[in-house]
């Protein structure tokens, strides 16, 4: 029904109108890029927009749609997109922070929420999720995604795209996930946004693209084409891409829309002479949707009159679209998702704070905590929270909050403690510092939150990067604490109060001196608008903390990029002689991280029994099981994620040290114990070999069962022929 409906409508379009149905613009209410179009309104009407993006609510939605199916020829209702990435309303933690939750659910949850607040606001289409691998935390754009890992980062963009998209694109509380930045955008040289990419195909293969393979194979409607270029061509003219892989191996059957005017900055990156030839380089290669640039608008036609574009192209273009405006339901209903009874009911209702308390909740990782210093002793009567971070609301939310309120409703972490202190304990506050980066070297401020320290009994130190620190355009050469946060630090270490760093931030930072100094640190990114609850609950021992990290820390911005899947070298460092010249380390800092990939403290404390195989030797097809019995060894109930880790010792191409092939989240009461069982067969264990094939090779590997990448108890098997 539906191939026949879009074919008689494409069968009626003329060449002006379908080239309409590919342009993407924003509306004036908000802009990620250049403006390079004025007066979309006056493009709705003349039938030269397919898609809208950055408008919202019911009522605007609804006024803008009734433009193009009531004033264009054929009457084709625009689909709304937009920036839905971690929340709309009602914000969840940044999405890395929730990868750090490493709970599937609650993450395929958040996304659910988000697409019904979204949908109740007229939105058809989010441009989430952010599937870019991220290895260099220079780069700000880390916070967007997963972090670092293949396998967490693949199983994560599954669950969001099931989570906007549910199981019926035609229920109108569910909306498009778009895969982005396809492809190898967070490989950007030395971490600066929109820089050059130059990976091997083999690392394209195995580090970039499985996460998109995952989205792909979810579902996702569609796909985004990255800044960068790969192999010298920009991603929107990059036929590989976006036709070899992405359509003809992955069978990839939604459209392709490029980043905000990235076909135009073809022209920049010397691949194409003007825009109209980058127009072109862009349709032949497999861009379906061009965002904001306008150069399909305004040269495509010419171009399929003079024989530079296949009509083809662009009928499958239009043909991609149409049946995503088929599937959600606008032919029969343009206004659908533009309902203000349905948006007045749906958005911040209380059940999505909860769950996006919950998340936030979930997502905090415990660092350090000498002496159980935390959670806070009943006894610790007068807290002091000093930092920038501290009681600022917008921070709170993030980047990329798409219509979250940063000004009145999030709950700042001090308001969070205030709210939750327990009777008689007192919560006040001091700025103290600055994260400005202008204002390092000042101490204004420092007397006063020195004063405070010193008449309360602990000091929580609310520090981080201001929000618009992390995400796009957004890279920095340095991961310390910008401003003249470290210098108050090292102040308030003097007073003698015990410290807790409360650290707010979209990527790791740099933290090695605290580490080392301060009694207590909890990573809390930039938790959402229930933020300030969450921390709180964590601070006063209401929910142990569970979360693990995403990504590697660093003792210091030299070792980036670092990740725990590195290969061995020829000359790795023997434990034994660590300070040896002539093998691959640095003369002045470890090679190892401030804290690895996987790792989280807990309230409680859980061992780990030596890990039992059911065989040594597996065959292709048979199917290894893996077991560990893991104990809540402390005095509280928690919760812990097991993590199974694999080496190849030997392959035809040389193998990473570590690989996440398995992990579960367990929650035991304290003294219980689990027995936690993990199977893996040869699928499990291939790669790109050396001929470019995928898939396994014979031979010995090594696996780790245990609480992160860096510890675990051993067990080795065999892969026959
Ligand atoms: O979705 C974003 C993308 O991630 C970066 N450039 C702008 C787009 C739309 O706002």
């Amino acid at each position: 029904k539906m191939d026949r409906f879009i074919a008689e409508l494409i069968a009626k379009m003329t060449l002006d109108e379908k080239v309409g149905q590919l342009n993407l613009l924003t509306s004036d209410w908000e802009s990620t890029g250049p403006t390079m179009r004025e007066g979309y309104k006056d493009d709705i009407a003349a039938g030269r927009v397919g898609a809208i993006f950055n408008a919202y609510t019911a009522k605007y939605t609804r006024e803008l749609q009734r433009m193009a199916v009531e004033g264009t020829r054929l009457k084709i209702p625009l689909i709304f997109g937009y920036d839905v990435i971690h929340g709309h309303r009602t914000i969840f933690p940044i999405s890395l922070g929730e990868a750090a939750s490493w709970d599937l659910q609650a993450i395929e949850k958040a996304a659910r929420i988000s697409a019904a607040e979204a949908s109740a606001e007229g939105i058809h289409w989010t441009f989430s999720p952010m599937v870019d691998i991220a290895r260099d935390a220079r780069w700000g754009r880390v916070s967007e995604g997963a972090g670092e890992d293949v396998y967490l980062g693949s199983l994560i963009a599954a669950a969001r795209v099931r989570g906007y998209q549910g199981d019926d694109l035609s229920r109108p509380d569910t909306i498009l996930a778009t895969a982005k930045h396809f492809a190898a955008y967070g490989a950007a040289q030395a971490g600066r946004d929109y820089h050059t990419v130059d990976i091997s195909e083999r690392t394209l293969r195995d580090v970039y693209l499985p996460p998109f393979k995952a989205a792909a194979d979810a579902g996702a409607a569609t796909f985004m084409t990255s800044f960068n270029e790969y192999d010298g061509i920009p991603a929107s003219g990059n036929r590989y891409l976006l036709t070899e892989v992405l359509r003809d191996k992955w069978g990839f059957k939604g459209f392709v829309v490029t980043d905000y005017t990235s076909i135009n900055e073809m022209v920049p990156h010397g691949y194409s002479k003007d825009l109209k030839q980058a127009g072109e380089q862009a349709i032949n290669a497999g861009v379906d949707m061009d965002m904001q640039g306008a150069v399909y608008m305004e040269n495509l036609a010419k171009s399929v009159t003079e024989g530079k574009v296949d009509i083809k192209k662009i009928d499958a273009a239009v043909k991609a679209i149409l049946e995503m405006k088929y599937r959600l339901g606008l032919f029969e209903d343009p206004y659908r998702y533009s309902n203000e009874a349905r948006e007045k009911a749906t958005v911040y209702k209380p059940e999505f704070l909860e769950a996006a308390r919950d998340v936030a909740r979930k997502s905090i990782v415990l660092l350090k905590n000498k002496d159980n210093v935390l959670p806070l002793a009943a006894g610790a009567k007068s807290i002091a929270v000093i930092g920038p971070l501290g009681n600022s609301k917008e921070d709170m939310i993030g980047s990329w909050s798409a219509a979250g309120d940063r000004k009145t409703r999030p709950a700042t972490l001090l308001e969070g403690l205030q709210a939750g202190a327990p009777k008689g304990t007192s919560v006040t506050y001091a700025k103290g510092a600055s994260y400005a980066f202008a204002d390092a070297g000042k101490t204004e401020g420092f007397a006063e939150a020195i004063a405070l320290a010193q008449k309360s009994d602990v000091i929580i130190a609310a520090m981080g990067e201001r929000w618009d620190m992390t995400g796009e355009a957004a890279s920095r050469t340095s991961l310390d604490l910008p401003g003249n946060q470290q210098a108050l630090l090292e102040e308030l270490e003097k007073t003698g109060k015990p410290i807790i760093l409360v650290l707010m931030s979209g990527r790791p930072n740099s933290i090695e001196w605290a580490d080392a100094h301060v009694d207590a640190i909890l990573e809390a990114w930039y938790p959402g608008t229930m933020g300030g609850h969450a921390i709180a609950d964590v601070l006063y021992g209401r929910y142990n903390p569970s979360g693990k990290l995403p990504v590697t820390f660093p003792r210091t911005v030299g070792q980036v990029p670092i990740h725990y899947d590195m290969k061995n070298t020829g000359r790795p460092i023997n434990p034994a002689d660590p300070n040896a010249k002539y093998v691959s380390r640095y003369l002045n800092t470890p090679n190892t991280p401030l804290y690895p990939f996987g790792y989280g403290l807990s309230y409680t404390s859980f061992s780990y029994s030596p890990v039992t195989l059911d065989r040594a030797k597996i065959r292709p097809g048979e199917t290894l099981t893996a077991s560990v019995t893991v104990t809540n060894s402390g005095a509280r109930d928690g919760e812990e994620v097991v993590q199974l880790y694999v080496r190849d010792l030997v392959g035809s191409v040389t193998r990473p040290v570590k690989e996440l092939k398995g992990f579960e989240k367990i929650s035991l009461k304290k003294g219980e114990k689990r027995t936690v069982r993990f199977t893996l067969t040869d699928a499990d264990l291939a790669f790109t070999r050396a001929d470019m094939s995928r898939g396994s090779e014979p031979g010995q590997f090594k696996l780790w069962i245990g609480p992160s990448s860096a510890e675990g108890h051993e067990a080795s098997f065999e892969l026959t022929e």
